[in-house]
């Protein structure tokens, strides 16, 4: 089994190029499935979710290449709408492929999808959406069985800017006739990225991220070549990595406007932020302050994704924190592995109270979803001694070998026990 061990106390110095982000990639990888062309992205992350993704399309008859980060997809040979379970339960993102599934072919059987245990994650929003489009959805032994062969544009709305719900009735009304109109859509900078994918392949959509997208369904979509953005939680877990241990850091491939929540929180408390450009500068002196009240919501408020990694420098910072998680009933899973650290930290809830402490120890945690698994790798870097952290296939499914924090002088290794 692999583990990362951390000896802490290091400081970070130097430059590392952010990857393109996983929550652009998995959307736009399930509208390819849309297209009847050749589709290349650029800067592919090798995440474990970006190829369970890829295994998906595979299982729908397309022929996807990956070679150097360089991803080539042919599309023209899809020719099945059902996923078997055992590749949807791997990825929460599995979801989105049902929509553009009924866009493509009319007809869908997928089953629910898995994902990070951090909530109950319905899937609600999504089925409305798709009935509101006039596809008949069932549910049967754990399989949605839809069928779209009279799907029509219509006006959907969503009682909660739901991310993942925002970007399955995108897909599945891109080649819809008619006009769609999705009423109080999420607003996260991704749904803008699939809009700006989608359109580059011959769409017809306006609006994303803001108050109202319209979709004006169109016949078909031709071949493209695209970049998708850069991943904005893996740039704010490095600004939180350096705000915890101190150091120098410059960030290549970054926009800073996406987490511009984040910066203001912790700028001038924690570090200081220098933006040129796609650069963003991180200095600290390794001797934060506590960041206060941090509340979790949907963009552009502060990222839920990001909420483990702020927790685990409120818990070294000199103050009090309290960090209310809104948006998953069970992403605190991360506090009870930072206390066994000698974090100071009460969970009333949705609320944490956390009042810093002067350091952390090492010892063994565990990662039980991805981000509380990077809330453990920023911690190790602090804490005094060594942290063995299990669970890193958790870690693995949004970061691309997260021990190369090393060329920045982390002291952190992949060991195989
Ligand atoms: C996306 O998940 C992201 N995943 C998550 O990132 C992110 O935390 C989340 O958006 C919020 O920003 C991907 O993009 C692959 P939601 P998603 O639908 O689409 C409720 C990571 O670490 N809800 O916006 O599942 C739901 O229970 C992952 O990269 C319903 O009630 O998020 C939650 O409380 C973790 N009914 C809230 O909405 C529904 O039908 C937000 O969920 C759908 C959602």
């Amino acid at each position: 089994m692999e583990k990362i061990v951390v000896n802490g106390g290091k400081k970070l110095y130097g430059n590392i190029k952010v990857n393109s982000a996983k929550n652009a990639y998995l959307p736009i990888l399930a509208g390819s499935i849309l297209s009847k062309g050749e589709i290349l992205l650029h800067d592919c992350p090798k995440f474990d979710d970006i190829l369970s993704m890829c295994n998906i399309l595979k299982t729908l008859g397309i022929k996807c290449k990956l070679e150097n980060h360089e991803l080539i997809l042919n599309c023209g040979g899809a020719n099945a709408f059902e996923i078997p379970e055992e590749q949807t339960k791997l990825i929460r993102s599995s979801i989105f492929t049902l929509g553009s599934i009924l866009g493509r072919f009319k007809k869908a059987k997928v089953a629910y999808p898995g994902g990070c245990a951090i909530g109950s994650r319905p899937i609600d929003l999504h089925i409305k959406g798709l009935r509101a489009l006039n596809v008949k959805v069932e549910e049967e032994n754990g399989f949605l069985i839809c069928d779209g062969k009279n799907m029509r544009g219509s006006d959907v709305l969503l009682n909660f800017p739901s991310v993942g719900a925002t970007e399955n009735i995108m897909l599945a009304a891109t080649l819809t006739k008619g006009r769609t109109r999705i009423f109080n859509p999420a607003k996260e900078p991704e749904i803008v990225d699939l809009q700006n994918f989608l359109n580059a392949m011959g769409a017809k959509i306006v609006g994303a991220g803001g108050d109202l997208i319209e979709i004006e369904g169109v016949n078909d979509l031709s071949s493209v070549e695209y970049t998708p953005m850069p991943d904005r939680i893996i740039t704010g877990t490095y600004i939180l990595a350096c705000a915890i241990t101190g150091g120098d850091i410059t960030l290549e491939n970054t926009n800073a406007s996406h987490i511009e929540s984040l910066i203001k929180k912790i700028e001038n408390k924690c570090c200081k932020i220098y933006v040129q450009g796609d650069k963003i500068r991180v200095l600290a002196d390794g001797k934060p302050k506590g960041v206060g009240l941090v509340e979790t919501k949907p963009y552009p408020d502060f990222p839920t994704d990001l909420q483990p990694q702020i927790v685990a420098l409120a818990s070294i910072s000199d103050g009090e924190s309290m960090i209310i998680e809104n948006l998953f009933e069970t992403r605190f899973k991360h506090i009870p592995e930072l206390v066994k650290m000698g974090a100071n930290i009460q969970v009333d809830g949705k609320i944490a109270k956390i009042t810093g402490v002067k350091n952390l120890f090492g010892c063994e945690v565990e990662a039980t979803d991805l981000r509380g698994g990077a809330c453990l790798v920023l911690a190790g870097l602090k804490a005094a001694g060594q942290t063995i952290i299990s669970g890193v296939h958790h870690i693995d499914r949004g970061y691309e070998k997260i021990e190369m924090l090393s060329k920045l002088g982390a002291d952190i290794k992949r060991i195989n026990v």
